[in-house]
């Protein structure tokens, strides 16, 4: 049910570290039900009605499998090998084809114009280019494709959660290899040039108070 399909010529490789990577990989598995009871009504929303294949970038373990039904297909954007285990066992279990590339976000080796839909969440705040992932994810969106996301976003300038975001940001970024919690996704998202956009912002009360808020949305290509 599942093929990996490893790495594209030409992708870069992801900066693997085997401590961290290993960590960040457990990390997200034990919190795995805790985050999602977090973020399940935005993820209802936002991941409602998806088409039979969907990409998805930056899987994880597979936290958006639940919401993919039995027997559709996922093509994910894992560069991140210790997390393929989780996710295979997953897509797995759950009766979801999944095709896995060892690629990124910002050069994802689909073609043009051959994704209905591409989901994302708590992604763009890991990639090194952001903007060359959005702009990735419009090329590979055939038009009138959705893209569909969750996300952990600045805090307004001025706010305690934005000071400590500033503080934490190195050793945040250390731990979760390249998160970053300083970013304006939002505005990336808008200068995109993405049309039909719907973009929620939201705040969560968990104890990573860097991570606490938010923002989720559909565009269109
Ligand atoms: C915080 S985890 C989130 C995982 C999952 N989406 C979730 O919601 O639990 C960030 C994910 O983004 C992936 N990632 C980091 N840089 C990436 C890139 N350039 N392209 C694609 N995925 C990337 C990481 O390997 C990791 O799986």
């Amino acid at each position: 049910m599942t093929q990996d399909l490893g790495r594209p010529d030409g992708a870069p490789a992801f900066p693997r570290h085997p401590v961290r990577g290993r960590f960040n990989a457990a990390f997200f598995w034990v919190l795995d039900a805790y985050i999602n009871a977090t973020l399940r009504r935005h993820k209802r929303r936002v991941l409602a009605d998806l088409p039979e294949t969907v990409v998805e970038i930056g899987p994880g373990v597979g936290a958006n499998l639940r919401y993919i039904d039995r027997g559709a297909a996922v093509i994910a954007i894992e560069p991140n090998r210790y997390m393929h285990p989780q996710l295979i066992a997953r897509a797995d279990r759950l009766g979801v084809h999944l095709e896995l590339l060892e690629s990124s976000a910002e050069q994802t080796g689909l073609p043009d114009n051959s994704a209905d839909a591409v989901i994302s969440s708590l992604v763009l705040c890991s990639v090194g280019d952001p903007a060359t992932a959005l702009a990735e994810i419009r090329r590979i969106l055939r038009p009138g494709g959705t893209f569909r996301f969750l996300e952990h976003v600045a805090a307004a300038d001025g706010t305690p959660t934005r000071i400590v975001q500033r503080i934490l940001r190195r050793p945040w970024g250390w731990v979760f290899e390249g998160c970053s919690c300083e970013r304006n996704l939002e505005a990336l998202i808008r200068a995109a040039g993405f049309s039909e956009v719907d973009i929620e912002s939201y705040r969560i009360h968990s104890p990573f108070l860097p991570f606490n808020t938010h923002i989720a949305g559909v565009v269109q290509a």
